[in-house]
């Protein structure tokens, strides 16, 4: 069997002296679509962050492709595979069009290829007319929008994405979430997701992952975990998914959460 694309083994990661991660051992298969639950400050974004490479594991492993991440040269390498989107979109003091650019410059894509997916990236997200804008006078929702360009214009492998439509309006909501299935499903990227929105646990992803206090307590496929939910919290999730369920049966369907 080939090795998972992402393995965290054991892992455990500190932030301000506390263990915010212990011992979490998760499997990521190419073209999966893994949400991460749990309550807040339960460490979804954290693990995302040691996934992502941006906080130093104090503990056990991070394996992709079965090895281990070893030297500069396969640092770089695995960061140019990824992209993320934060959960509070991280923008540069410059325009869109250049914070869309700003992976592919990192990449050292070609000048005209670079022109091409920023403006095939801004289209897609449908924020064309914003390109010169400063992204510093963007409401949240263009900036969202913005972050999610740039992620998507590097054309990841693999992209890690921090509660992606928190605090959105139904409509762009509704649009991002069409989006996001359709570049995923089309595209094979695979993804690791921190929501607390049922319906794009349902809708998106084909494997889920409970977080508490920092430990992973439950893993396997929505249908599995929400039959079976590991602790209270996942229970009231699978109460919602399960209302949400019977909702869109008869209706399109709302966002639960
Ligand atoms: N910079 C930091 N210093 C110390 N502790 C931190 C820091 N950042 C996060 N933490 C702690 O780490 C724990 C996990 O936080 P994390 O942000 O990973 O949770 P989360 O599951 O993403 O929560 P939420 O649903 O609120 O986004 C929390 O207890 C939080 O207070
Ligand atoms: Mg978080």
């Amino acid at each position: 069997m080939t090795a998972p694309l992402l393995e965290a083994r054991n892992l455990s990661l500190q932030r301000g002296g506390v263990d915010v991660l212990k011992k979490v051992s998760l499997t990521i298969q190419e073209n999966d679509v893994q949400a991460l639950i749990g309550s807040n400050g339960s460490g979804k974004t954290s693990l995302l962050l040691a996934f992502a490479r941006l906080l130093p594991i104090s503990r056990g492993e991070l394996l992709v492709k079965g090895e281990t991440i070893h030297g500069e040269q396969a640092e770089l390498a695995y960061r140019r595979r990824i992209s993320i989107v934060f959960q509070e979109p991280l923008l540069l003091d410059a325009s869109v069009a250049a914070n869309v650019a700003a992976g592919l410059s990192l990449r050292k894509t070609p000048r005209q290829e670079q022109q091409e997916r920023v403006d095939e990236a801004l289209e897609m997200f449908n924020i064309a007319g914003l390109s010169r804008r400063s992204a510093h006078t963007l409401s949240s929702g263009e900036a969202r929008r913005v972050s999610l360009a740039r992620a998507f214009a590097i054309r990841p492998e693999l992209i890690f994405l921090d509660e992606p439509f928190t605090a959105l309006d139904l409509p762009l909501r509704e649009t991002l979430f069409s989006l996001l299935a359709r570049l995923l499903s089309s595209n094979g990227i695979t993804a690791v997701i921190a929501t607390h929105d049922c319906r794009e646990v349902l809708q998106l992803c084909n494997k889920v992952a409970v977080m508490k206090k920092g430990h992973l307590i439950g893993s396997g496929t929505p249908a599995d975990v929400l039959a079976d939910p590991p602790d209270d919290f996942s229970a009231a999730f699978a109460r919602h998914a399960h209302l949400q369920v019977g909702r869109s049966a008869t209706t399109e369907g709302h966002p639960c959460s």
